[in-house]
This record gives structure tokens, C-alpha cells and sequence, in this order.
């Protein structure tokens, strides 16, 4: 029975139409027209080497080309009218290309498959997403790094199991943020060497028969070489895969430094503010003042991760080459990145409105014996006792300061005499939390000449590639 609406790309074979929920499940249009301008470009890089090397005549390439460029003009206007029941960006692409300039689109498509045609599609788009990324994360890295500079010797706490550990300063904490978005910025940037290689002319997944130049396109399309093999071409998405995780690994990065903004805005920390362009009241508790971009930020980690874990599980276990599953790597992907891009300005803008509270930084810096390293430290210089045992001594001194209910710095000599008999009033010099983070020069540590040395190095370097770039 033939219903005369059978697919105009493959009709010879089929001569009904698909059921209404087999349009639906195979239809990726409503996702995949984000790549319509890379699919478009890759199409005209695609004819150029079918004319150069003779398989398409110059004036059907000069049609195709001519045509393409309306196609993206409609693109680009929000005119073009996408259909589901040409399932993708490629056909619709190719059906309006026919509509417009008639017998020659049908040449467009010699020497190349869907199939090739997505790999090379996704990938130029991953690589745009992967260049937006690298900039973004400079622009996040050059706002902590100055508000490092501003606050290289702004003394805080600095914890572990979030009990307070030892004094450190701002700066120094907010570097750590710059590390860690430089090591994302290098994964990313591996992710994208790795990825460009160019899979056009790989055909369905064996390869062609026509003589095209492979080389040609890879080229034209700004990748370093050609795919090396047919069947990995198309059925590769690697690609996704590393630019999923090292995005994961970002958004690990972003949810800590929201959550300590979630942590140090709430009165009891009381270490930072944020303004009005960064925070929400409530419609019933009127003191309210709710961080919610960095709850949000915090969160985005959970769907990015999905994402990844979403391509892993499609991508697995399927049989070489191309199969429909993994169609499903671009809606993950889109929202994955999507995600991403929000969270990373974000969290710039909050890093740039924050406002530290030194006082209350400095404050908290006191608590908790923090400075009881530095009284080890100094009975291992002073009166060379072994580590082991200046720690055991210190201990003890702490444990009669909580008797006292006062801080080491408050605790009289004798007092701490009665434990060590050997200490004298030179101990007083390492008890403040100023000396003790001024003390710490060792490289990589918190001191603030460092600090500031260090802060003041990512920021030129920061801002010669954001004007290079
Ligand atoms: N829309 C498809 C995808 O995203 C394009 C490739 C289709 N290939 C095929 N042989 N049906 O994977």
C-alpha cells in the first residue's frame, strides 16, 4: 500500500509514510538546527573539493555555494522553517538547498553520508563551544586573581574539616580558585587538540570510491589533519566524551567556590557580602538575603555530570559503526554546556561583586588555637626540640588556654612555662595570626609577599591572552 508521502530522500525503497511516533522518536531537528551554520559550512567546504577534484561541475558548485548562503541567511534571520518530518539539520538543509536552486543540491551529497556529516558537524561545534570555554574561564580566573591581588594580605581562616587550621590570607584562597580553572582550562584545551581531526569523507563508514581530497577539507574546515580510519570516524564521540568530563571536573571546581560563598555570606561567617545584583530577598522573611546564584551555580554540577554519565552509558557496548543511539549525545552535550556557560558567568560576576569583611575575617582567624603550629614550630627552632615532641608540648599549652577560656596569645608566660620551663617571651613574636601567615614563605605559600607576587603574575598573564585571544 502506498501512501505517496514516502521520504523524499530515500522514497525509492519506501513508499509509505513513518508512523506518527517513529517521526517523533527519530526526529532530532527540534535539537540538532544549533548546528545548522556548521553544517552549512561544512557543505560548502564539502562541494568546494567535489569541483576541485572534478566529481561536480565549478557552476554546480558555484549553484550549491550560492544556494548555502541564502540557506544560512534564513538561518540567521530566524526565517527558516525546520520540518520534523526531515528528521535533521542535514536534511532540512539540503531540502530547502533543492527548493532553491533544484537539480544540483542533489550532487552535494556525493562522496559524504550522514554520518560523516554529523561527526564533522558535532565536532566543529564542540570546538567553538571548547574556544567560548577558554575564554570564559580566563575571564573567571583574571576576576579571582585581581580580587587576589586587592586581598594578598587580607588575613582569614584557613580550615580543614572545616575546623579552623591555621591563618591564611584571602589572596591565597582565592588563588587556589585560579589554579584549579587554569588545570580546566588545559584539560579543555587537550580535549580540543585531540578533537580536531576531520571525519568528512569517511563516508557511511567505509570510505568512498570517489576521488576526494580529504586533506582539502580537513583544512578548509581548520582541523590539523583527516581522520585516519572510516569505521572510528563516524562511530568516535571521544570528543563529547572528554569535553563532558572535563566539564564535570569545571563544575566539581564551580559547586566549592559556591558553597563557600553560600557558607561565607550567612551571618554567622558573616566574611562576605554580596550585593543586590547577586542575591534574592524572600516574599515572607523580609531580612532575608538568599544567595542563589551560587546555589544554583553549586547545583549546575548535577545535570553536567548526568550528562557525561548519559554518553558513557549510550555510547557503550555499541557495535562499530554508526548507530542511531548515539543521536542522543547532542541534547546531553547542548544542555551539559548550556549549563556550563551560565555557571562560569556566574560565578565571575559573583566573584567580581563580592565584598570581603576583613574585620571578620580576622576575627575568625583568632579562633580555635589557630596559630598553635606556629608555637610547635618555634620550640623546634628555638630550643631544637624534635616535632613530635613540640607538638605534644603545644597540645598541652592549648589544652590550659580552654582551661583558662583564654587565646595562646592571652595565656602568661608562666603559664606556659609551668609546661615547658625553656619558653620565654620570644614566643609571643609567632603567636599572632599576622606573623604566622607572614612566616609562611615557603614557595606556593600563604605569606602575603607571595601572595601578592603570585597574584600580580596570573593577572598580566591573564590579560595578555584575553587580548590576544
Ligand atoms: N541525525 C543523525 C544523528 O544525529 C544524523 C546521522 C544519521 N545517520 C543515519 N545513518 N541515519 O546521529
Amino acid at each position: 500500500m502506498t501512501d505517496g508521502n514516502a521520504n523524499q530522500m530515500w522514497g525509492g525503497r519506501f513508499q509509505m509514510s513513518p508512523a506518527e511516533i517513529m517521526e517523533q522518536i527519530n526526529s532530532s531537528i527540534d535539537f540538532d538546527k544549533r548546528m545548522a551554520r556548521e553544517d552549512i559550512v561544512g557543505s560548502k567546504v564539502h562541494a568546494a573539493m567535489l569541483a576541485a577534484t572534478g566529481i561536480i561541475t565549478d557552476g554546480d558548485r558555484e549553484a550549491i555555494d550560492k544556494g548555502l548562503d541564502q540557506v544560512l541567511g534564513e538561518v540567521e534571520a530566524g526565517s527558516f522553517k525546520y520540518s520534523r518530518a526531515l528528521e535533521d539539520v542535514h536534511m532540512n538543509i539540503e531540502a530547502r538547498l533543492k527548493e532553491l536552486i533544484g537539480e544540483p543540491a542533489g550532487r552535494l551529497h556525493t562522496a559524504r553520508s550522514r554520518n560523516d556529516q554529523v561527526a564533522t558537524d558535532f565536532r566543529l561545534y564542540i570546538r567553538g563551544q571548547l574556544d567560548l570555554f577558554d575564554r570564559a574561564l580566563a575571564g573567571l580566573q583574571l576576576a579571582l586573581a585581581r580580587k587576589a591581588e586587592t586581598h594578598a594580605s587580607t588575613v582569614m581562616p584557613g580550615f580543614t574539616h572545616l575546623q579552623p587550621a591555621q591563618p591564611v590570607t584571602f589572596g591565597h584562597h582565592l588563588l587556589a580558585y585560579v589554579e584549579m580553572f587554569g588545570r580546566d582550562r588545559g584539560r579543555l584545551q587537550d580535549a580540543r587538540q585531540r578533537l580536531n581531526e576531520c571525519p568528512l569523507g569517511s563516508a557511511a563508514l567505509a570510505g568512498t570510491s570517489f576521488p576526494i581530497d580529504r586533506e582539502q577539507t580537513a583544512r578548509e574546515l581548520g582541523f590539523d589533519r583527516p581522520t585516519a580510519n572510516s569505521l572510528d570516524s563516524v562511530s568516535d564521540r571521544d570528543f563529547v566524551l572528554e569535553t563532558l568530563a572535563a566539564a564535570t571536573i569545571c563544575a566539581v571546581h564551580l559547586s566549592r567556590l559556591s558553597e563557600e560563598i553560600v557558607l561565607w555570606v550567612t551571618p554567622q561567617f558573616g566574611f562576605l557580602t554580596l550585593s543586590d545584583r547577586f542575591t534574592t530577598g524572600s516574599s515572607i522573611m523580609p531580612q532575608k538575603r538568599n544567595p542563589d546564584a551560587a546555589e544554583l551555580c553549586r547545583a549546575k554540577v548535577g545535570r553536567i555530570s548526568g550528562a557525561l554519565q548519559s554518553l558513557v552509558l549510550i555510547m557503550k557496548g555499541l557495535p562499530l559503526a554508526y548507530s542511531k543511539d548515539m543521536q542522543e549525545d547532542k541534547e546531553v552535550a547542548f544542555d551539559a554546556l548550556d549549563s556550563l556557560r551560565l555557571a562560569v558567568s556566574a560565578a565571575t560576576g559573583m566573584v567580581e561583586d563580592m565584598q570581603p569583611v576583613p574585620e571578620a575575617m580576622r576575627r575568625a582567624a583568632g579562633y580555635g588555637y589557630s596559630t598553635a603550629t606556629d608555637l610547635a614550630d618555634w620550640l623546634v627552632r628555638e630550643l631544637k626540640m624534635p616535632f613530635r615532641e613540640a607538638h605534644h608540648v603545644t597540645g598541652s599549652i592549648v589544652a590550659l588556654a580552654e582551661k583558662h577560656g583564654t587565646d595562646l596569645n592571652e595565656l602568661p608566660l608562666q603559664a606556659m612555662q609551668a609546661v615547658e620551663a625553656r619558653i620565654t617571651e620570644g614566643i609571643f613574636s609567632v603567636l599572632s595570626v599576622e606573623n604566622s601567615v607572614s612566616s609562611r614563605m615557603s614557595y606556593g605559600g600563604t605569606a602575603p609577599h607571595n601572595v601578592h607576587k603570585m597574584a600580580a603574575k596570573w593577572v598580566g598573564e591573564l590579560e595578555i591572552a584575553l587580548k590576544n585571544v
